[in-house]
Order: structure tokens, then C-alpha cells, then sequence
């Protein structure tokens, strides 16, 4: 295989979902910016509501997917920034308190970088069961003495230095699930990242992120949420539901195999009346030699508008239990493959109350395969994530086994790059 003259400076973003499994190669060109290089896209056929259960089978669609990436750049890789998610992750808010150190017989110390993560570990310093690791510690706001909401607090005078921050934990067997796939597929995993902060580097905006925005991708295994206010995530959760729930539902009412059911909801589905037009009628294909029979699509809207109400109620619930709803300037951004389906955007606007918009990739090159499809928000947002990190010389090691124990680094990139 061809390699290109800097093969160190690649990224390769691996979004292991539950339906596809993308991978992105590119290269990182000026501030933050990637250009790409090459896109494997397969079906995914290991995994189940977002978590590896086949690692056999998840292995091989991982080596086909990177092998059609890498036939498409010219190039081989060897290392990935991987996404992760699933049910098992787990999500709070901690604060850790420290005493700012002085200089000399000065009363009053001046914040330094060592007390910035000093206070961070303090804030992490919480109990977990033996089986759940800390995957992120993302950074909300700092506070010295009774000064409220400072992002970048080294430099500042005071006695006290406490920090906000959010947490993301996870089943240890599933973030090692991944890693073992990766590396049975030749890959080392240089982090993991929670798919909706990597979804979200993709498609939110810098002003939803400060007035403060829900982000939902709607997937095939599940659909997650991630919440930011003031530039920082406040909430991040996981519904266990998604598009395929949907597709199995299609299957059962119209009594018409999965994968046509599949075909007939990507083809004529949607999830509000709204966005289909009056008597219009679509052919069903009949089950074991059956004749095929035609339906109304409004049918179909009525079995799919239902599912999709019952995710979006979960979120809402979500938000209302988590007492942030106040909190939501900006309103909803839907994205991922399930956002694609016409009414997502209307129905959701009616459940949440709040403004709405569909949320893709923007095209890393004119006309791009991945660029304004919300499937790709992850695979993207993953390459984002990486780009971001880039030059601090985590591309050129690879430490899958270590991920948990680097969360220091991680805090201050994750932070520098949400202000
Ligand atoms: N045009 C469309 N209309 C309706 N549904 C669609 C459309 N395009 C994709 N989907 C649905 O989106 C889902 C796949 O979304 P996506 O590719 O984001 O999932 P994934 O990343 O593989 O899964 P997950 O993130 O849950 O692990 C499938 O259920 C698919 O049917
Ligand atoms: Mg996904």
C-alpha cells in the first residue's frame, strides 16, 4: 500500500454503531480543520443496543471497514480514537475543593496549572464499583473563593479553588470488548470516546453550546443525549432505544420480514402526519409466499410516530429529571441515521416544546459522501475529537489498555477545546 509522506499524522476516527461501522481517515490541515482522506462504511452485525456482544463477528466488520477506508486513502493505519457507548454508561456531576497554593507569607495564593489539576483529581476522587471505569472528566466551571462560573482560572488570586465537573463512567468488560476488537483487527486504540460528545463536536455550534442545547443522536441501538450550557456539558444519557426497535415494530404490524420492514421504513417512513402527503399508498411485500399488499402511508406513520414519541418522551423525561430545563437556550439538535426520517423534526418540536433542527456533519471536501448526512456525526466528531488533541503527542502512542489512567491530559484538551 502507497504511503502518503507524513503516515504519523493521520487520524482515524472507528465509530463502532449498532447498524454500520464507519471508518475515517484524514489528515489534519491548519487550526483544528481535517481534510479526508478516505471512508469505510459496513454493516455491523456484532453488536447489540451499541455494545459488543460478537467479537468475532464485530472483528471482522471492523477489518473491513478499515480496509476499505485505507484502500480508499491509499495509506494503512494502525491506530484509531474509537467511540464508545451503550446502557452502561453512566453520567453525574462531582466538585472538588482545594486550598490554592501560596507564595510565600502572602495570605492570598495565585492559582497555578498544578492547582488546576490538582482540584480536577480531587474531583474524581469519587467511589465506583470494581467493574466501572471514569472515561471522561469534562470540566464545567471553576470557582476561586466565591467567584462563580471562571473557565480559565490560572493567574487568579484567592484562598479557595473548586471545580465543577461532569463524569462519564463505563462498564470495564465493554470499553475492553472494543479494545480487544481493535486489536484483533490489528488496531490500537489510542481513546475512547463517548459517541455523543463526539457526535456533538461535529454539528453544534458554538452558540448552542453557550445558551445551552440538547443533543440527541438517534441511532439504531440507542439514542444518546448530551446536554450543554455555558460552553460545558451539563448531562449526558443513554435511551435504550433506537431505529432498529422502530424497524422490528414495522416487521410485527405489517407482518413483513425485518429486512423489508427496514427497507419499507427507510424508503416511505415517517414520524408525523405532517410529512406525508394525503392518500398516498406503498406496496408490501407478503410473508412465506404470500401475495404482496399495498397500504396507506399514513398506516405506517401511525406505528412509527408512536415509537419515536416514546424515545423522545424519554429524553424529555431525562431533562426534567435532571433539572436543566431551564437551562435550554438553544433547544434540540437531532441527529444520527434515525434523524434522516421526515417528522422527526416536527414531532420533536411538539414533544420538547423548544425549536428544532436536524444536525449533520458540514463537508470536510466539496460534495464528500459524508457532509450533511447525519449518520456520520459520530465518525466525524470522532476525527474532530482527534484533530483537536493533535500535536499534544497523543496520535503517537497508542495505549488502549492504559485509557483509564490518562484522564489528566484529557481534562485539559476536553476543556480547552469547549471554551
Ligand atoms: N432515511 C431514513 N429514514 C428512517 N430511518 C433511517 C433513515 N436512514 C437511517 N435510518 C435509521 O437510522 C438507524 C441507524 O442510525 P445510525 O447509523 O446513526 O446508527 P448506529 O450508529 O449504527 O447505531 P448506534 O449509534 O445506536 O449504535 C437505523 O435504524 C436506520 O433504519
Ligand atoms: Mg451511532
Amino acid at each position: 500500500m502507497k504511503k502518503i509522506a507524513h503516515q504519523h499524522d493521520l487520524l482515524c476516527g472507528l465509530d463502532i454503531g449498532t447498524t454500520k461501522i464507519v471508518t475515517l481517515i484524514a489528515e489534519p490541515v491548519g487550526d483544528n480543520e481535517i481534510q479526508l482522506l478516505g471512508l469505510g462504511c459496513v454493516p455491523s452485525r456484532g453488536l447489540r443496543r451499541g455494545v459488543v456482544i460478537n467479537l468475532e463477528q464485530t472483528t471482522a466488520d471492523i477489518e473491513a471497514s478499515v480496509r476499505e477506508a485505507e484502500e480508499n486513502a491509499q495509506v494503512s493505519i494502525h491506530s484509531v480514537w474509537a467511540g464508545i457507548a451503550g446502557e452502561h454508561i453512566k453520567s453525574f456531576n462531582s466538585r472538588g475543593v482545594i486550598p490554592i497554593s501560596k507564595i510565600r507569607s502572602d495570605p492570598t495564593g495565585e492559582v497555578t496549572q498544578t492547582d488546576v489539576d490538582r482540584v480536577v483529581e480531587a474531583a474524581r476522587a469519587i467511589a465506583l464499583p470494581m467493574d466501572r471505569r471514569v472515561l471522561h472528566v469534562l470540566p464545567q466551571e471553576f470557582i476561586v473563593d466565591a467567584e462563580r462560573g471562571i473557565r480559565a482560572p490560572v493567574g487568579m488570586a484567592g484562598v479557595r479553588l473548586e471545580a465543577d465537573v461532569h463524569i462519564v463512567t463505563g462498564a470495564i468488560a465493554s470499553a475492553q470488548n472494543i479494545i480487544t476488537c481493535c486489536k484483533r483487527a490489528g488496531l490500537s486504540v489510542v481513546d475512547l470516546v463517548l459517541e455523543p460528545l463526539a457526535s456533538a463536536a461535529s454539528v453544534l455550534t458554538r452558540d448552542e453550546r453557550e445558551l445551552g442545547v440538547i443533543l440527541l443522536d438517534f441511532g439504531g441501538g440507542t439514542t444518546d443525549m448530551a446536554v450543554f450550557h455555558n460552553g460545558a456539558i451539563r448531562h449526558t444519557a443513554v435511551i435504550a432505544y433506537g431505529g432498529d426497535y422502530i424497524t422490528r415494530d414495522i416487521a410485527m404490524g405489517l407482518r413483513t420480514p425485518v429486512d423489508s420492514a427496514e427497507r419499507i421504513k427507510i424508503e416511505h417512513g415517517a414520524a408525523h402526519q405532517r410529512a406525508i402527503g394525503r392518500n398516498e399508498f406503498l406496496p408490501i411485500p407478503g410473508v412465506g409466499g404470500r401475495e404482496p399488499r399495498e397500504m396507506s402511508r399514513s398506516m405506517l406513520v401511525s406505528i412509527i410516530g408512536p415509537r419515536v414519541e416514546e424515545i423522545f418522551i424519554a429524553a424529555r423525561d431525562e431533562i426534567t429529571k435532571s433539572r436543566i430545563a431551564e437551562y435550554i437556550g438553544a433547544g434540540v439538535v437531532v441527529t444520527g441515521g434515525g434523524a434522516s426520517m421526515p417528522g422527526v423534526l416536527e414531532l420533536a418540536e411538539e414533544i420538547f416544546a423548544l425549536p428544532v433542527r436536524i444536525g449533520a456533519p458540514q463537508e470536510l471536501l466539496p460534495g464528500d459522501p459524508l457532509g450533511l448526512d447525519p449518520k456520520f456525526s459520530t465518525a466525524v466528531g470522532l476525527v474532530k475529537h482527534a484533530a483537536e488533541k493533535y500535536g499534544n503527542g497523543d496520535r503517537m502512542h497508542s495505549d488502549g489498555d492504559n485509557w483509564v489512567g490518562r484522564t489528566s491530559s484529557k481534562v485539559k484538551d476536553w476543556f480547552q477545546g469547549i471554551i
